[in-house]
This record gives C-alpha cells, sequence and structure tokens, in this order.
C-alpha cells in the first residue's frame, strides 16, 4: 500500500464558535473524495486547514508524509508552490491579462509545461488569446483549473468547484478533475454541496453536527 497523501487526525476549530472537532480524513494516490455537509458548517475552514492555510486548534496534518506543524516557513511554501493545487467557486484570475498569460505565470512558477490537450479538454483552446474580462464566468472557471493542474500538483483541494457552472460544463469539469487524478495519481478533496458531482468521487464524506463521518 502507497503512503497517503494527506492524512489529519484529531482535527477540531472554533473561531466564535466550535466548529468541528475529531476530524480524521485520509487520502491515498488515486483517491477523490468529497465533502458535503450544510451551509456554514465548515467545510471550507476543513479545507484550509488540510492545504495549509490554517492551522487548526488541536490535530495533526500530515501532507505526503512531512507534518505541517513541524515544517519550516520554506517548506511550506514550496509545497504550496509545487504540490498544491486549490480550486476555488469564485476564481483569482489576472483581469487584464490574456487566458493564456494567466496561465503561464503558474507554469512559469512551478516550471512546467501548458499541455494542449489539457486546453482541449477543458474546450477553452479557442479562447488562450482572449482577455480574461471577455470570457463568461464558465469560461474563465475553466481557466483557471487549467491554471491549477498546469502546475502538476500532486493533491487538489477543490472548494465548490462547479458551484456556478451549468450542468453540463459541471460535468466536463468533474470529468477533467477526475482523469487528472486517474493519469497522475493526484489526490482529489472536493467541496460540494452537490450530491451527483460527490456521487463521482470513490467516498463522500459528510460534516454534521460538528463531526465528519464517512458515509456509506
Ligand atoms: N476567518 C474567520 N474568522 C471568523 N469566523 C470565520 C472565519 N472563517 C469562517 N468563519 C465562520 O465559520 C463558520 C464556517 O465557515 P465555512 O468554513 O466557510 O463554512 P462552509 O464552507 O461549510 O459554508 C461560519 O460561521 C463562518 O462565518
Ligand atoms: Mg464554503
Amino acid at each position: 500500500m502507497s503512503e497517503p497523501l494527506l492524512e489529519a487526525k484529531d482535527i477540531s476549530h472554533s473561531f466564535d464558535t466550535l466548529l468541528f472537532s475529531n476530524v480524521n480524513l485520509s487520502l491515498n494516490p488515486y483517491q477523490s473524495a468529497a465533502i458535503v455537509g450544510r451551509s456554514g458548517c465548515g467545510k471550507s475552514t476543513l479545507l484550509h486547514i488540510f492545504s495549509t492555510f490554517l492551522k487548526p486548534d488541536k490535530g495533526n496534518v500530515t501532507l505526503f508524509a512531512k507534518d505541517l506543524y513541524a515544517q519550516k516557513d520554506e517548506a511550506i511554501e514550496a509545497l504550496r508552490r509545487y504540490d498544491i493545487g486549490i480550486i476555488f467557486q469564485f476564481h483569482y484570475l489576472f483581469k487584464g491579462m490574456s487566458a493564456m498569460e494567466n496561465v503561464q505565470v503558474a507554469t512559469m512558477l512551478s516550471a512546467t509545461q501548458i499541455e494542449d490537450r489539457l486546453l482541449e479538454k477543458l474546450e477553452i483552446k479557442e479562447l488562450m488569446s482572449h482577455k480574461i474580462g471577455e470570457l463568461s464566468g464558465g469560461q474563465q472557471q475553466r481557466i483557471s483549473i487549467a491554471r491549477v493542474l498546469s502546475k502538476r500538483p500532486r493533491i487538489i483541494f477543490a472548494d465548490e468547484p462547479t458551484g456556478n457552472l451549468d450542468n453540463e460544463t459541471a460535468e466536463l469539469v468533474m470529468d477533467v478533475l477526475l482523469d487528472y487524478t486517474k493519469e497522475t495519481g493526484a489526490g482529489l478533496l472536493l467541496v460540494t454541496h452537490d450530491e451527483s458531482m460527490a456521487a463521482r468521487c470513490d467516498s463522500t464524506y459528510k460534516l454534521e453536527d460538528k463531526v465528519l463521518r464517512l458515509q456509506v
């Protein structure tokens, strides 16, 4: 058995009140998992914790066999730059630049190449010379996904990536994300309120009553 990409143990976190406690989750190479739960229950907070951006009140997170809270800042920065891909519902693209320039920023930082095949699969190849401001929300979301996948991350954290997309585009985005995990062995952790998107993942967890449970 290969080592998990992500292992979270006994995680608790509060903002004003307790959001969740005793959260345990692990994700293996090639594996996809969804997290569902009601708005405000703490799903995005959990993703921030798993993806190095927030330290929980209690618990441990191990990414690629490294204990996050024992790492130096430079090691965390390297993880973010090379190994972790993050996709949000609202994309953060550079508005004045073309789609191609936006993707090039990522490949320049990670020293990777833009793959034509990825642009074709996302149906954005013909859009790459357009300025971001000329593209629809759904097109922009696919550009931002191309930007993240072009980094060749070993794990992808996606927070409601299909939340603003029509159903056909949402399915296309899920196809691309799941194909990427199959082709590269990366893991995918997907937060969604869409049961049909969650059902396409290998497993689904539900965050409810401050507890994360694997759905069976
Ligand atoms: N940085 C923060 N500071 C204070 N409260 C926060 C912060 N981030 C999230 N919260 C609160 O924590 C709760 C869970 O938020 P969130 O993780 O975004 O939930 P979800 O993604 O499930 O909708 C919400 O009540 C939210 O207002
Ligand atoms: Mg959220």
